[in-house]
């Protein structure tokens, strides 16, 4: 009998049952794979590998068949959500569906199975697509040129604050602070930490965007730059940004732009019209691939004509244009060097293009017209049964509160969270951002339909009436797989092995 209890191995889980790992699973001597004899001669391991570095017995790894084995990541497939079963209003993640028309794509042999060591003349279709995609990111951001490398947006937030350092060494400057907002991404003042600048925080006001008298009055030529969230995580629009915009240049700072979201602009403003001279993008939250989930991701960053000298090379270029080998190779004057090996994570990029592609310029203006309208038909819809503490329009996420839930029943932000479980959908983001009190950050995004959004806000309508009514949310979920687990034990008392033995 298995170390599982004697269970068919290819048995349905029932609730609550958890699913034994691989190891429980293991019957000696059963595998997944069987290699030919080559006829080869055997090798001399003596003479490959000493005998004080070998194992003196085979690692003990779980034996199982290829049957049992996809019978195990099947079933664990079941008791995830994902953004292919359901809405996922994962605020501030864009966890929204995306096309397989790009998966399909990027799955193309002459895309998935060419090595990006290969010489630019055996590229050509691939260093197209690279330098393409850089055109249409410098169009819908009003930029003069690209860096497709950074493996996600903090990767580039990072990218830009590196470039931000060299345009001032090279003017002979040394500036050691950027300033950032409160309403800003958590891994905004992560990246100026990272970057070597010092991080000054300024707070919002009371309609939720930056307070301007608070900017200028930490502003001097000490400032190397701001790093602005633009929408902010509140989902709002900055309301000053072009008097932000006037008053950093006037210190002779740099402007930067988190556009992670830019699903909520697209195709409707663009950065660089704002003046913004840095800009980095999700590629895996805006165009193609979902993120999160540990997936790999794209953050280029774009720029304005005073720091293309500066992005990270090699850069994939037009070279000789109408040429057979039209694209090569080129790294700008004052490169800060690579920031990812080869051309970044390049089947994310792959699919963003096809994404833009397939969309047009129109399509995406209504990608972003969906995603605003979205989240703005939600906060309209459950401004009776939530706070909204900034209730104004919002960009493509409403970050709602359980504030009153909280202070008349006991309910929770991360109760509600929990019970939406049972209705089908992802839980929202919750308390974040930090500074609204039992946050519940909605981004519906543009992909679900009005249906959808109704059946959401009925969910959360639901719950809100199940807390007046002292149902004890607090125990919720109770019918999924895995049901509350103790998250601050987990964090404290992490055990990420398993002891085969
Ligand atoms: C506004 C904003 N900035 C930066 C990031 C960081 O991006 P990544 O998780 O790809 O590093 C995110 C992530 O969602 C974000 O929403």
């Amino acid at each position: 009998m298995s170390a599982a209890g004697g269970r068919a191995a290819s048995a349905p889980l029932m609730g609550g049952e958890s699913e034994p790992t691989l190891f429980e699973l293991s019957q000696p001597g059963r595998s997944s794979w069987q290699l030919r004899t080559t006829g080869m001669p055997e090798w001399d391991v003596d003479e490959l590998v000493p005998a004080s570095h070998r194992r003196v017995a085979p690692v003990p790894l779980a034996e199982v068949s290829e049957r049992d084995l996809v019978g195990h990541f099947t079933r664990l497939s079941h008791r995830q959500f994902s953004v292919d079963l359901g809405a996922y209003p994962l605020g501030s993640c864009t966890m929204k569906y995306n096309p397989k028309l790009c998966d399909t794509v990027a799955a193309l042999p002459g895309l998935a199975a060419v090595h990006p060591g290969a010489p630019a003349s055996l590229t050509q279709g691939w260093l197209q697509i690279l330098v393409e995609l850089e055109e249409a990111l410098c169009e819908v951001t009003g930029m003069a040129a690209a860096t497709l490398q950074p493996a996600a947006g903090a990767a580039g937030e990072l990218t830009g604050l590196l470039l931000m350092r060299a345009y001032h060494s090279a003017r002979g400057e040394s500036r050691h602070r950027v300033i950032i907002p409160d309403s800003a991404h958590g891994t905004n003042p992560a990246s100026v930490t990272l970057g070597g600048y010092e991080t000054v925080t300024v707070p919002s006001a009371a309609r939720g965007c930056v307070d301007l008298a608070a900017l200028r009055s930490v502003l001097d030529t000490d400032v190397a730059g701001i790093m602005l969230t633009n929408p902010n995580t509140l989902g709002l629009f900055e309301e000053d940004i072009e008097a932000i915009a006037a008053a950093i240049h006037e210190v002779g700072g740099l402007l930067y732009y988190d556009g992670a979201n830019l699903n909520a602009i697209l195709g409707v403003v663009r950065p660089g019209d704002m003046g913004f001279d840095i800009v980095h993008m999700n590629l895996h939250k805006t165009f193609a691939t979902p993120h999160g989930g540990g997936g790999p991701g794209a953050g280029p960053v774009a720029v304005s004509p005073r720091l293309v000298d500066f992005l990270p090379g090699p850069r994939p270029v037009r070279s000789a244009p109408g040429a057979a080998d039209e694209f090569g190779y080129m790294t700008p004057p004052h490169s800060i060097g690579r920031i990812h090996s080869w051309h970044g994570n390049a089947l994310v990029l792959a699919r963003a293009l096809a994404y833009m592609q397939v969309h047009g310029g129109d399509g995406l203006r209504r990608v972003a017209e969906r995603a605003v309208l979205n989240a703005n038909w939600i906060r309209r819809r459950l401004a009776g049964s939530y706070d909204v503490p900034f209730d104004r329009p919002c960009m493509h996420e409403v970050v709602l509160s359980a504030a009153t839930l909280r202070k008349k029943f006991g309910t929770k932000a991360l109760d509600v969270a929990k019970r939406l479980l049972e209705f089908g959908f992802h839980s929202p983001t919750v308390y974040f951002p930090l500074i609204v009190d039992e946050a519940l950050m909605i981004e519906p995004t543009e992909t679900e339909s009005l249906q959808t959004l109704e059946a959401l806000a009925e969910a959360l309508e639901t719950i809100a009436a199940e807390a007046a009514a002292g149902e004890p949310l607090d125990e919720a979920p109770h019918s999924t797989p895995v049901r509350r687990v103790d998250e601050a034990r987990a964090a404290r008392t992490l055990v990420p092995t398993f002891d085969a033995r």
